[in-house]
């Protein structure tokens, strides 16, 4: 087994396959106490490494000073109201209105395998994987509230998943006001904190600072993970950089309002915590109800931010997706928004289908202003009526003659949402997201459905049902473009109110559980007015998720790098688009756009029947390198080199095969600067005895020359010019 219980000692111990996780019980009254995480330890005498035998000793040696333990044990789970003064993870309110909790072990348990998360997204074992579930409970026999702490490990992936179950069994109600799903307690502060923060049309860019005394946080208030701070993060030893220094990962299977705290106490300690953001939730838990808390996937690796990436992406891949797709090609699509935006008609779909399959691209894509009334974002959301005035002689027409041409047919929707210019609005105002007597904040002229209540989400999921079974549709990209405010549902008690947000990403859980099981076929694509909802709680959704509305080759570098950090590439929406790019009005070679999307799901977002000779001319050779290379993109390992966004210069990733086989390598570079050396660039993750041929090269190079030594890039003009080179091992 990969968790063990040493009785005598009363220690956890749980392990990956290059990592430690150890959990011990503290004192008589048995504390959860966390005892370290890190580089896998040996199986004797991990008990020493709680600490405890120092002032302010435990409170059965010292209870006068009990506060002060309180204040400085490594809690597993540490609790408001006690003394302990850092960030708690567990804050519940009393019928008396005390929010006073305070946990100690009370049973525990462990199996092979693991339980799934009712209603939430989780990781799942597939059959030969090795994974193990502890299942810690603990109790406030005070309060009558029990905790269970779950943890599984997933062995060869070295992550190590968390979540939270809490049982109310005093027979009164109690209201959780906070129900974090993880928090561990780390020794010192010599760390940087890592988030990826950004905007709409630049998500996810790097953020790297040291650790501080104080709090620092990222969270989101927006009823999604959001643009402006992503739902992760990494806690790295000072200096760690892609190939050295410890590493641990924090990522939150969860699609909603979330908090990641990073604290350092007094005593120089630092506390990293990640859950459902407590400021905009409350949940009323009766007698014998249980709250789930989202899981978190936690990864260490003591060999840099590569590994701790790889780490994120197996898990991801193996244990999170479930579509259809997770190990296949997906088609190489076309997606009509940049080429048309609302302009659009069934004749100038079909001219872009009819070009774009002789380029050799596979699906089509109908982007937004199908339905209802929809010209512009202005109206119709809710409406989810074929617009027979655009698509002249319907859907199922347009679709039959796509397919006819040899072309797989998708279509967008935004389900969460309606416009007040809507049949829909007009004939149930009331199922929109506002409070009674106050005007409700717009955003994109839109506003959002209260899909917390059944008859909203049965309503809507069935439109979006009938037109997906009216033709043969492959693909649908579900998109989401306001956040959420005036928070508050007719259907809810005012104790209850608390409960909309979390209630919300339930609901949005529930409904693409539904689309996915009644079209197991379908390829889902999740979106967010570009990548708001680039989170792993998506992922168990769709193998795929809309990376930025930003297409532009080079800010996609500073998107990408930030993105490959936490989820794997086969999950990065991304097009070429056309030039000068939409977001940001830069130019940059066809080539660089086809070589960046490369390394992601990769299709086109343009009009081809508009765009230069030149251009289309290479839309073949990049399909055929997409096809030849997609495999290696998929499964391979992912290796930073460089980036683009710390040296200005240049940017360089590579993918490597698990067996080593080959690599392929990815360079961009930015402005072009005159009379300088070409780049050297150092490979990693190669197999060093092995000899490695340089495609379309009569050059052969070994693996360790090109990891220590490293391989010349070569000349390049031009802004913004790339390069893909191939190894491939020798026999
Ligand atoms: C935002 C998406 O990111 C775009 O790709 C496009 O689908 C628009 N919404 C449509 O409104």
């Amino acid at each position: 087994m990969a968790i063990k219980y040493y009785e005598d000692e009363k220690v956890f111990k749980l392990d990956t396959k290059n990592s430690s996780y150890v959990i011990a019980l503290v004192d008589v009254e048995n504390f959860i106490c966390h005892a370290y995480y890190g580089k896998k330890l040996p199986d004797y005498h991990v008990r020493h490494l709680l600490r405890i035998d120092e002032n302010p000793f435990v409170p059965s040696k010292n209870n006068r000073d009990r506060g002060s333990f309180n204040d400085s044990a490594f809690f597993e789970y540490p609790t408001a109201g006690i003394g302990d003064y850092r960030t708690p993870a567990f804050e519940v309110k009393a019928e008396n209105g005390t929010k006073t909790a305070a946990l100690t072990y009370k049973s525990h348990e462990i199996y092979k395998g693991k339980k799934k998360l009712e209603g939430l997204p989780a990781t799942f074992v597939n059959e030969g994987d090795d994974c193990d579930t502890l299942e810690l409970t603990a109790e406030d026999k005070c309060l009558g509230i029990e905790v269970t702490l779950v943890y599984s490990t997933f062995v060869d992936s070295d992550c190590i998943t968390r979540s939270v179950r809490v049982k109310n069994v005093s027979g009164k109600a109690a209201y959780l006001e906070r129900t974090l799903s993880a928090s561990v307690d780390f020794e010192g502060n010599a760390f940087d904190f890592i988030t990826l923060h950004g905007s709409w049309a630049r998500e996810r860019h790097i953020n790297r600072r040291p650790v501080t005394v104080g709090t620092q946080m990222i969270r989101s208030f927006r009823g999604e993970s959001g643009h402006q701070q992503n739902s992760s993060a990494a806690l790295v030893s000072k200096g760690c950089t892609y190939t050295s220094g410890e590493a641990y990962g924090f990522n939150f299977v969860y699609s909603g309002n979330f908090e990641i705290v990073c604290e350092v106490n007094q005593f120089g300690n630092t506390r990293v915590e990640v859950g459902i953001n407590h400021d905009t939730f409350e949940w009323k838990l009766e007698e014998g109800a249980e709250f789930v808390a989202p899981e978190v996937i936690m990864t260490y690796s003591a060999e840099g931010l590569n590994k701790m990436a790889q780490n994120f992406h197996d898990i991801i891949r193996n244990n999170l997706i479930r579509s259809s797709y997770k190990n296949k090609p997906r088609p190489v699509l076309i997606n009509n928004w940049e080429a048309t935006y609302f302009d659009f008609d069934e004749k100038k779909l079909y001219s872009i289908a009819e070009e774009a399959k002789k380029l050799g691209i596979e699906m089509l894509v109908m982007d937004d202003g199908w339905f209802g009334n929809r010209s512009s974002d202005n109206m119709s959301l809710g409406d989810w009526q074929v617009n027979e005035e655009k698509l002249r002689g319907g859907l199922k027409a347009l679709v039959d003659k796509v397919n006819a041409l040899g072309l797989k047919f998708g279509i967008w929707f935004e389900p969460e949402m309606i416009s007040p210019d809507s049949d829909l609005y007009r004939a149930h105002p009331e199922w929109a997201v506002k409070i009674d007597g106050r005007e409700p904040v717009l955003m994109r002229n839109q506003l959002v459905l209260d899909i917390t209540r059944k008859e909203v989400r049965d309503y809507i999921y069935g439109e979006m049902k009938k037109v997906l079974s009216s033709a043969n549709i492959e693909y649908v990209k579900w998109d989401m473009n306001r956040q959420l405010c005036d928070l508050y549902s007719a259907e809810l008690s005012a104790d209850r109110q608390g409960e909309f947000s979390h209630r919300y990403v339930l609901a949005l859980y529930e409904m693409q559980e539904k689309l996915i099981t009644d079209f197991p076929e379908l390829l889902l694509e999740n979106c967010s007015g570009g990548g708001a909802r680039f989170d792993a709680g998506m992922l168990y959704f769709s193998p795929q998720i809309w990376c930025s509305d930003d297409t532009d080759a080079i800010e996609r570098c500073y998107i990408q790098e930030g993105t490959e950090l936490m989820y794997p590439l086969s999950s990065m929406g991304a097009h070429v688009s056309d030039c000068p790019n939409h977001a940001t009005g830069r130019n940059t070679p066809f080539e660089t756009r086809g070589n960046v999307a490369l390394s992601g799901t990769f299709g086109y977002e343009l009009d081809v029947t508009k765009i230069s000779e030149n251009d289309r001319n290479q839309i073949p050779g990049q399909i055929d390198t997409y096809h030849k290379y997609n495999e290696l993109i998929r499964t391979g390992d992912y290796y930073r080199i460089a980036s683009l966004s710390e040296n200005g210069v240049y940017d360089c990733w590579a993918i490597v095969a698990k067996d080593k086989s080959e690599a392929l390598v990815t360079y961009v570079e930015g402005m072009r600067r005159p009379n300088v050396h070409s780049q050297i660039v150092k490979l990693v993750g190669l197999d060093e005895n092995a000899f490695y041929a340089l495609e379309g090269t009569e050059d052969e190079y070994n693996g360790a020359v090109l990891m220590y030594g490293g391989f010349s890039a070569g000349g390049t003009w031009g802004d913004y010019s790339s390069k893909l080179f191939h190894f491939i091992k020798k026999q």
